[in-house]
Parts: structure tokens; C-alpha cells; sequence
């Protein structure tokens, strides 16, 4: 094989400063299926191919930056979640992740129900037909106005989050003559073993009600007696990206313990309880996250034996996993402008997006891989940064990589696994136009979530 080192590049083995990366991959044109989702290959001529349509193709007919959505495997993974919970338990996407109208129907066709968390993702999961028996409504400040919205189109559940909320739902059910379902949220006081801001079930957190201390208890005793509510369960959400399934065990066996409680003192078995979502996905190569199939089995073995131990019916299960499902089925497409060595330190790759459309590195350090997509290239790996374009240096899509050594601007690159968290934490900042959504199946790709253009900027600067 023929190595062409960057004139100035530094050699990875030159440098190993501190960092989190792991030694260069033996193929850098190998495309790992634990971060690609599963139509990725490349082809004979070294294109990477996405649902049947190369990414040369992809960037010429819709632009770069774009987030490719590969709606084969998003299918996939929504039956995968379905099948492995089975009828006696339900499954919500959590519609944070990522929410269109065109993943609202994917849901409704593959049979998941959707978690909202705001008065605009009900909206949208209600404007594109999602039934309103199959939404749930979160949210640690809902307005009067969302909940009266949620009530009034029939809402599965709502997740009450506080004392105040507990009566507010209530009251507003009672206005609307509606008796409606929800189930409390409670903070079980573990620590999820995540990155702090996206941890919470301990106690010292704005989710929930601590069970400690007993205001779980009290929240289900206030409920009870209100006539328009109908406490369906306890809901408990521990955190998000998480690997070990023991913070859960945890979880489970507290939240039973409290209709343990809730029996004894009331003489009722609340017939529901959910675990929330927060299953781990591989950013790299490095995590090892589980199969669906495997949670629900781990899930289901603990609730049933705790609810045994407590002499309890075991309770309908739910979860709602958002990343694990959506996570994996996209990649940023990103063409590169700049290369600027440093020697003795690493080379700045600048891509024309950045911390506008994936924050999540600069917010949580989080670590994403990064492939050259446009051709195969057999030059030596480069100890490399991939950088935005955004006014500030912390300004990072992928901390630490490899890429071949011979990248050069008008290569494109892609950064998988940026399904979840992504476009819907995309933001505006430069007055950048947030990227579009492409959706790619059997050989066609359609847009459903169209690029920003300067009009919707304008649109909303009306001084
Ligand atoms: N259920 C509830 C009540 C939640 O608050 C969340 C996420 C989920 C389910 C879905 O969690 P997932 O399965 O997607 O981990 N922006 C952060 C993640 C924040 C998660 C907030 N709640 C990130 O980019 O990692």
C-alpha cells in the first residue's frame, strides 16, 4: 500500500498528546457498522453509498452541510424496540431526538408511540396524524396553555412533574370536562453514570419528585384524590447515553418499592410504571451499547422479579428511548474548505458547518468518529480535528480523528451517529442556515426537513 504523509502533517506517531482518541484504525477507508447505519458501504470506485445513493450525488443535489437519514434503518430500529417489548409493554420515541412530520408517520407505520415535551412537538406529532391516545406529554414547566392543548386532543398521559402541576392539570381537565390519564414522575435517586447535564434522577435536579423523603408518596396521595386525574403509574427517567443497565435495576426496584407503599396505604396497584429512555449508542467504535431485544429482557426480569418480592402484579411496562433510535440512522455530510497543519501538534480540519448543527461536543465532550466519504484514500492516517466555521475555537465536531493524510478541501466528510440531538439542538449562531434533513431510501432521497434559507432569517427580524 502507498502512504503519502501531509508535507507538514504530523504522523501519529509523533504525537500522542492528551486526548480520548484510540490508535488509528488499520483500514481508515473501513466503514465500522457499529457507528454507520446499515445501508452505508462504499463502493467499487471508494464513494460511500447511503440507502443506494452516493454521497457525491447527495451534495451536489442538496448542499453541504446536510444530515443524511437513512430511513431503512430507522424503521429498523423503531420494529427492533417494538418487537423486543412485545404486546405487554409500550414503547414512545422520544421526540426530542429528533421530530418531523415524516418521522411521525415512520412511528405511526412501524407502531411506536411518541413522548413530546413541548406545545410545538405536539403539533407537530398531532399534524401528522400520530392519534392522541398514543402521545404523552413531559415537561418540567408545562404552560396552562400546553397542558390545556394536550387535554383537549386526548393525550394518552400526561407526566405530572410537580405538587403545582398535580393540581393544574387538574384544574384544567375539570374545566374541559376530561378525566385525564398521567402518571408521576419521581427522582430515584441514583446516579446515572453520564455526563452531569444529562443526568437525572438524582436528587439535587429540577426533574420529578424525590422519592425520598417521602413527597413521592404525597404527590400519589394528592393525585388520588383528585376526580378529573387517573393516576395510570410512576414514571422514572434516569439520564441519557447510558451503558450500564444497573442504574436502572436501581430505578426499578425503587419505583415498585413505592407501589409497594402505595398499595398498602391505598389498597390500589397502579397498573403502569415507566423506565424512561437513556440507552446508550456507539459514537465510536470504542462503545459497546446493547440490543433492544437485551434491555427488554434485562427490564422485564427485574420489574417481575421485584414486583414478586413485593407481592405485586407486575405492572405494564413502558420506556421511551429517543437516541437509541434515531441516533444511529443519520450522518453529517460536510465538505471541507480548510486544512491547516500544525506541526507537532495535529491538523485543523474546517468543515462548512459546526457547533450550529452539532453541539453536542462543545456542550458535552462528546466524542464522534469521522470517515473521508468521497473517495477511498490509502494515504496515512493524520492525527486531525474537524472544526466548524463558527467565531470561536470551541467550535469542535470531532475532538480527536484520524483521516487520511491527503484530505484536502472539497472533500467531503461524514460524522455518523448524529441522528439524535443534532438538528434539534441546531441552532442559528453566526446567523447560520440549519442544515437540511435528507431522507434516503431504495435508491431515492427526499428533503424532509428543508435547509434554512436567509428568507427565514429575515422573516423573523421584523424591527
Ligand atoms: N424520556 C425523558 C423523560 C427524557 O427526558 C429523555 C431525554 C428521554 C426519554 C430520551 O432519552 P434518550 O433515550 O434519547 O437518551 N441533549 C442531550 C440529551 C438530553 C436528553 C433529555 N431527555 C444529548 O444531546 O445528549
Amino acid at each position: 500500500m502507498s502512504r503519502s504523509a501531509h508535507p507538514a502533517g504530523p504522523r501519529h506517531a509523533d504525537v500522542l498528546p492528551e486526548g480520548h482518541y484510540s490508535p488509528p484504525p488499520a483500514d481508515l477507508n473501513a466503514l465500522d457498522a457499529r457507528v454507520w447505519s446499515r445501508t452505508v458501504a462504499r463502493d467499487a470506485d471508494g464513494v460511500v453509498q447511503v440507502g443506494g445513493i452516493d454521497v457525491k450525488r447527495l451534495a451536489e443535489e442538496f448542499g453541504t452541510p446536510a444530515y443524511i437519514l437513512d430511513e431503512d434503518d430507522f424503521r429498523a430500529r423503531c420494529r427492533a424496540w417494538r418487537d423486543a417489548f412485545g404486546s405487554e409493554a409500550d414503547v414512545f420515541y422520544a421526540g426530542k431526538a429528533f421530530l418531523s412530520r415524516a418521522v411521525v408517520r415512520w412511528l405511526h407505520e412501524e407502531g411506536l408511540n411518541l413522548d413530546v415535551c413541548s406545545a410545538g412537538e405536539l403539533a407537530t406529532a398531532l399534524s401528522a396524524g400520530m392519534p392522541a391516545e398514543r402521545i404523552a406529554l413531559h415537561g418540567n414547566n408545562k404552560s396552562a396553555e400546553e397542558i390545556e392543548r394536550a387535554v383537549e386532543a386526548g393525550v394518552g398521559r400526561i407526566v405530572l412533574d410537580s405538587f403545582q402541576e398535580i393540581v393544574r392539570v387538574a384544574h384544567i381537565a375539570e374545566r374541559l370536562g376530561r378525566r385525564q390519564r398521567v402518571q408521576i414522575r419521581v427522582t430515584v435517586g441514583v446516579e446515572a453514570h453520564t455526563h452531569e447535564f444529562i443526568a437525572t434522577a438524582h436528587e439535587d435536579q429540577k426533574f420529578g419528585i424525590p422519592l425520598a423523603g417521602g413527597q413521592a408518596a404525597e404527590a400519589v396521595r394528592r393525585a388520588l384524590k383528585l376526580d378529573h386525574l387517573e393516576l395510570l403509574g410512576i414514571h422514572s427517567h434516569i439520564g441519557s447515553q447510558i451503558f450500564d443497565t444497573s442504574g436502572f435495576e436501581v430505578a426499578a426496584h425503587r419505583v415498585v418499592g413505592l407501589l409497594k407503599e402505595v398499595r398498602d396505604e391505598h389498597g390500589v396497584e397502579l397498573p403502569e410504571i415507566d423506565l424512561g429512555g437513556g440507552l446508550g449508542i456507539a459514537y465510536t467504535p470504542a462503545d459497546d451499547p446493547s440490543e433492544p431485544r437485551d434491555i427488554a429482557v434485562a427490564l422485564r426480569q427485574i420489574v417481575t422479579r421485584e414486583c414478586a418480592a413485593a407481592g405485586l402484579a407486575v405492572p405494564r411496562i413502558s420506556v421511551e428511548p429517543g437516541r437509541a433510535v434515531v441516533g444511529p440512522s443519520a450522518f453529517t455530510l460536510y465538505e471541507v474548505g480548510t486544512v491547516k497543519p500544525l506541526p507537532g501538534l495535529r491538523t485543523y480540519v474546517s468543515v462548512d458547518g459546526g457547533m450550529s448543527d452539532n453541539i453536542r461536543t462543545a456542550l458535552y465532550d462528546a466524542d464522534y468518529s469521522v470517515a473521508l466519504v468521497s473517495r477511498a484514500s490509502d494515504a496515512e492516517p493524520m492525527l486531525s480535528r474537524v472544526v466548524g466555521k463558527h467565531c470561536e475555537s470551541g467550535d469542535i465536531v470531532v475532538r480527536d480523528a484520524f483521516l487520511p493524510a491527503d484530505v484536502a478541501p472539497g472533500d467531503l466528510l461524514a460524522v455518523p451517529a448524529t441522528g439524535a440531538y443534532c438538528r434539534s439542538m441546531a441552532s442559528n449562531y453566526n446567523h447560520a442556515l440549519r442544515p437540511p434533513v435528507v431522507a434516503v431510501r431504495g435508491g431515492e432521497a427526499r428533503v424532509i426537513v428543508r435547509r434554512e434559507t436567509e428568507d427565514d432569517l429575515f422573516r423573523l427580524d421584523v424591527g
